[in-house]
């Protein structure tokens, strides 16, 4: 991956080096080491009044560690703060170690601008491990909500507990986010969102309420949606109350995309520029570490792993910027669809993954010393293909339109002996619990792994005529269910996972109760869910 070049900057500056750190920044949007590095002129910080709130997009936490934790804010500027939009602001980011904000553990000063975004990204250093540490900003004379955050306990751990909310697909358009706001209120270690945090695209059907402006192409416009999405009290609500682990899938771009390509067949160099300036937005609203490759938002690294002392690894996965193009693709219209008696799929060289995310993967998964092994992606792997007179039925983008990768991930699982490998995802839907063998289906062959996919928490799910087809067609699947939205509970304990569906009807009344749609356990050194 190409990176630009960044002027190595010193640790601290005095006054005079005001003017050089702010043309160090210029030549380095991203970096946050001159974001941190830098220290704010009194007079600049007291300069700052606010005529509306630049708060309004709220606060976010996200990537924790034993001793760090990322800490995010965006400044919003509004018509009335406009000239502000002209000058480095500096912002102050305070970590307290009590709810009541008295015992102070940390302060960075940062400097944000323009160039990217009005974004604040702090990564807070010397924390403890498993606690919570509760934050603000302040940039002149505004002051931000307080957000809550927890780090990661060390290796060995004594407390071999994980609780966590799993999430996928939030189309603002299809209902209200009820969900974040049930999220929000339990008591947990971290939020998994597993993609379609923003969606790009209307659909006139289920019209709860409107994106704003078209469908986004530039920076600007996917900053729009982003911020459009920030400004839903409950999805800030759930950010400020747990860290968040993240991963995207298609529509923080656009539908289906597969790597350079979109489902226009667009030359390349024009869609990863537009690629570029979603990744670009997506980090800026995110509380992400921005990692080397952040200078150069055309290839971004998301993809990373995290340790929950020795009882889980998770690893959270990127299936769109590597992967190969979709099989047997119409020439008219790229992306996804149905296809039957495809002979691409049994094309080993194709990778949902990409060759080196694979095999990072694949060498982590084997040394991994954790009681449990977590692998959250976008979608869902076990099969959901029919039987047909032209052969079985694949949807080519998802795993089902990749059965040579799904294969290999699955029998490193049986080569390596690995035990207790829970494959979590979103992106269809629906609640997914099901058994995950090598050969899809075949008694035969044994189950490796259990899966977990969670239904969306707005997005309309298919019809329940398709969903029965499905069922009845893969014996693999314990549960599937389209017709509610919601999200996934999972607790991990050295002797097993606990999960349960959280769901209701009606996503756009925002009183909705969250039930329990279903549960189901998996027991430790046994693959294979268990409805309970
Ligand atoms: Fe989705």
């Amino acid at each position: 991956m190409a990176g630009m070049h960044k002027p190595p900057l010193p640790t601290s500056f005095t006054r005079r080096d005001w003017g050089r750190a702010a043309l160090a920044m210029a030549l380095a949007p991203w970096s946050l080491s001159a974001q941190q590095a830098l220290g704010a002129p009194d007079d600049a910080k007291r300069a700052v009044r606010w005529q509306n709130d630049p708060f309004a997009l709220g606060v976010a936490s996200g990537q924790p560690r034993a001793d760090s934790v990322v800490l995010w804010t965006r400044l919003l500027v509004q018509e009335a703060d406009a000239a502000l939009n002209a000058q480095p602001l500096a912002v102050q980011c305070e970590v307290f170690a009590d709810e009541a904000l008295r015992q102070r553990v940390g302060q960075w000063t940062v400097m944000t601008d323009a160039q990217r975004g009005m974004s604040v990204h702090v990564e807070a250093k010397g924390l403890q491990p498993l606690r919570h540490y509760w934050y603000r900003f302040t940039c002149g004379s505004a002051t931000s909500p307080v957000g809550r955050t927890r780090t990661t306990p060390v290796a060995p751990d004594k407390a071999a507990l994980l609780r966590m909310a799993l999430a996928s697909c939030q189309h603002f358009e299809q209902g209200a986010f009820t969900a974040h706001r049930d999220i929000a209120q339990q008591d947990l270690d971290l939020v998994l969102f597993v993609g379609d945090y923003i969606y790009e695209s209307s659909n006139p059907r289920y019209l709860v309420r409107a994106h704003q402006g078209g469908v986004p192409k530039t920076l600007e416009e996917y900053r729009a949606r982003h911020a459009q999405y920030k400004g839903d009290a409950d999805l800030r609500a759930c950010h400020a109350a747990h860290p968040w682990v993240m991963t995207w899938d298609d529509h923080e771009v656009v539908n289906d995309y597969a790597n350079d390509r979109d489902q226009n067949y667009t030359d390349p160099q024009v869609f990863l520029r537009r690629r570029a300036a979603a990744y670009q937005a997506y980090f800026e609203h995110m509380p992400l570490r921005l990692g080397p490759d952040a200078a150069n938002p055309a290839n971004m690294r998301i993809h990373d792993r995290m340790a929950w002392g020795q009882l889980a690894d998770i690893w959270t996965l990127d299936n769109r910027q590597y992967r190969s193009y979709h099989a047997c693709p119409d020439p008219l219209k790229g992306g996804g669809r149905v296809v039957m008696g495809c002979n691409e799929l049994a094309d080993t060289q194709r990778t949902l993954l990409g060759m080196d995310q694979e095999r990072w993967l694949t060498q982590g998964l084997n040394t991994s010393q954790a009681a449990w092994k977590v692998v959250a992606q976008g979608t869902q792997m076990s099969s959901t293909g029919l039987a047909t007179p032209m052969g079985r039925s694949a949807f080519t983008d998802g795993w089902d339109g990749y059965p040579m990768a799904r294969e290999r991930f699955l029998q490193n699982i049986v080569d390596a002996q690995l035990r207790d490998v829970l494959v979590l995802g979103g992106d269809v839907h629906m609640n997914v619990a099901a058994q995950l063998r090598v050969q899809p289906n075949d008694e035969k062959s044994p189950i490796v792994a259990s899966e977990l996919v969670t239904t969306s928490i707005t997005s309309r799910g298919m019809s329940e005529t398709l969903a029965a087809q499905i069922r009845s067609n893969n014996p693999d699947i314990a549960h599937l269910r389209p017709d509610e939205r919601g999200y996934t509970l999972i607790q991990i304990t050295p002797g097993g996972v606990q999960s349960a569906f959280k769901t209701t009807a009606n996503p756009a009344q925002s009183g909705s109760v969250f039930a329990t749609q279903a549960q189901f356990a998996v027991k430790r050194g046994v693959a294979g869910v268990v409805k309970n």
